[in-house]
């Protein structure tokens, strides 16, 4: 079991500590976010190394989104702060961090497809907003990303038409299109059915391991989890109560985290049995 490093008082934060190790890609120090008064993140310390998919988990409402939403450089944290390959993203110009944003993808929950537009055009959306690429070009780039999916067939489709899993497969796409180093991911597999939900899975794995894209990826779903990560930090009350890889966490002493995992494992065992019974049918 390896548990997080102790909180790193603010005064002693340089940017050598800050840089972390040369694998560290996304380093986040001391993060605090409080709302109205109240805290949601507590001094969070994190490190993801390049090429890897990280899984943030937790009960709801225990800040997994808003925490995705400083890694990604969305919003800012009340204190402390997030390093990308040693830059302090939060001290950087607008034009900068903008830079930064191009090498990263976002496929969150409420990231929908635009309704009017067709999924191809969807996906080229980021190409037509940041590049002065011929358009021919853009088409055949998105066309190219939209087979990467398994999704080239539905390219004129309207998002109205597709499938939840549909719908997922082409945020992927879009998240993909400018060759990002990095994908956050917000709840991929909500909503879906668990044969779906592995199709996901799967495309989560093949891109890390094919592109070595780094993933950093909010779920509350077990086999999910299970299937992708290769290391896991469960979120409690603020703070990060478990962090390591996942067989150490899944057999972690702390009872919390022995609870949590448990009940998650009885959902996912309910919705493995309805869908049986559902085949069965
Ligand atoms: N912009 C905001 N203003 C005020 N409160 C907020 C804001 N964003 C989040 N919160 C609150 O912060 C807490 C953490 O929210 P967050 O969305 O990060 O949780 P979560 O772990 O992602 O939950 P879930 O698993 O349900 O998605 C919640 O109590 C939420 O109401
Ligand atoms: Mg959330």
């Amino acid at each position: 079991m390896s548990w997080p490093a102790p909180q790193i008082p603010p005064e002693l934060i340089t940017p050598q500590s800050a840089r972390g190790t040369t694998d560290d890609f996304i380093r986040a120090i001391a993060v605090g976010t409080d709302f109205d008064g109240r805290t949601v993140l507590d001094g969070i310390d994190l490190a993801i190394r390049r090429g890897e998919v990280f899984v943030i988990m937790g009960p709801s409402g225990c800040g997994k989104t808003t925490m995705l939403r400083h890694l990604c450089g969305l919003n800012r944290p009340t204190t402390g702060s997030v390093f990308v390959d040693g830059q302090d993203i939060f001290a950087l110009p607008e034009a900068e961090l903008q830079k930064l944003r191009l090498r990263t993808g976002l496929s969150f929950q409420g990231g929908a497809l635009l309704g009017s537009l067709s999924v191809l055009d969807n996906v080229a959306l980021p190409l037509r907003e940041n590049t002065e690429l011929d358009d021919e070009l853009i088409r055949d780039i998105a066309r190219m990303k939209l087979e990467m999916v398994g999704l080239l067939h539905a390219c004129d489709l309207l998002p109205a038409n597709l499938s939840g899993g549909m719908k997922k497969r082409a945020a992927i796409a879009r998240a993909i299109v400018l060759d990002p180093d990095i994908i956050f991911f917000d709840e991929p597999s909500a909503g879906l059915d668990p044969v779906t939900a592995a199709e996901v899975d799967n495309l989560i794995c093949k891109l890390n391991q094919v592109f070595g894209i780094t993933m950093v990826v909010v779920t509350h779903d077990l086999p999910s989890a299970q299937c992708i990560a290769d290391r896991v930090a469960v979120f409690f009350d603020g703070r990060v109560a478990a962090l390591g890889e996942k067989e150490d966490v899944w057999t972690s002493h702390d009872p919390r985290i022995r609870d949590f995992i448990e009940r998650r494992m009885r959902e996912a065992d309910e919705r493995t049995i309805d869908v049986a019974e559902f085949i069965a049918i």
